[in-house]
């Protein structure tokens, strides 16, 4: 495997496989790797001759009080990881060579509706950090496929939005949640809980699937599905944030005849924000 750094010598690698007529796979990530991310990148073996893996921490989709400074980075383990799982290259650009002309002044992309809804409500401008930083991944390694997590679903829906409304030539492939036993799904983020507070993260799991649950069993009152799952949440001492079923095409409210959907949770625990989802078809 090749780790690259600079996006001249990552221009000259792919140019290589052009060369010899192989197709390549992007899987962005922001490191600290866990098996979902090595599912992602597995899949995106399967499409694809070549499998770039990039791993940048974007400061642009982090709040002011978010947590950049201390996000888990594990550089030498993720390349470890990447290399003995077959993965070609290992993309890990500065901070420069994505922004060059520094973050403040960036050319944005932005996807307003989808982006304000949900996480984007309570994490302003995070979206608009995630499309800017994407494209940019785009256009640098110009890959035929790019692979996402159901783990982020409205980050998937808004990245598929964007590549369909800018006509980008880029197949996206979504990866399913990978979990630990209990139903938690992994997460850098999860290092941020206590032991006590992991026994207790596999509630927001359970509860994203108590209420699609009750929905397929005629609940349809959103604010009856909310409170429900609100307590469960509190409960088990979470401060939820939000708990609700949308279309999983574009995330807006389901109506009586809506066949796709999707339950979407977002709560804190304790120091780390855990967001989780299970997608699900209305029976007939
Ligand atoms: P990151 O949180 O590192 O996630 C990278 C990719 O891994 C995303 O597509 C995410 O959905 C997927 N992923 C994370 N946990 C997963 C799990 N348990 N099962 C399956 N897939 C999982 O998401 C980002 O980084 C960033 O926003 C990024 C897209 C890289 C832009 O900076």
């Amino acid at each position: 495997m090749k780790t690259i750094r600079e996006t001249k010598s990552l221009r000259a690698e792919l140019s290589g496989f052009a060369q010899d007529g192989e197709s390549v796979a992007l899987v962005p990530t922001m490191g600290s790797l866990h098996q979902g991310h090595m599912e992602l990148a597995r899949l995106a073996s399967e499409y694809a001759e070549r499998v770039v893996v990039s791993v940048f921490v974007n400061p642009t989709q982090f709040g002011p009080q978010e947590d950049f400074e201390n996000y888990p980075r594990t550089f030498d383990t993720d390349r470890r990881r990447l290399s003995r799982a077959g993965v070609d290259v290992m993309f890990a650009p500065t901070h420069d060579e994505i922004y060059p002309f520094g973050a403040e002044r960036m050319t944005r992309v932005s996807v307003p509706g989808l982006s304000l809804m949900l996480c984007g409500e309570r994490r302003p401008g995070h979206f608009d950090g995630v499309t800017s930083v994407v494209n940019r991944l785009f256009n640098i390694v110009r890959p035929e496929v790019a692979v996402f997590g159901q783990k982020d679903y409205q980050q998937l829906v808004i990245i598929r939005r964007m590549v369909q409304d800018l006509h980008m030539p880029i197949k996206i492939l979504a990866s399913p949640t990978q979990r630990e036993k209990s139903g938690l799904a992994l997460s850098s983020r999860n290092r941020y809980l206590t032991t006590d507070e992991r026994d207790r993260a596999v509630e927001l799991y359970a509860t994203v699937c108590a209420c699609r649950d009750q929905y397929l069993a005629g609940e349809r009152d959103p604010a009856t599905l909310e409170k429900t799952g609100f307590e469960r949440l509190s409960r088990a001492g979470f401060e939820p944030d939000y708990l609700t079923i949308r279309k999983s095409g574009d995330l807006s409210l389901p109506d009586d005849d809506s066949s796709f959907l999707v339950v979407l949770a977002a709560a804190q625990l304790g120091k780390a924000r855990l967001i989780d989802n299970v997608m699900f078809e209305m029976p007939g």
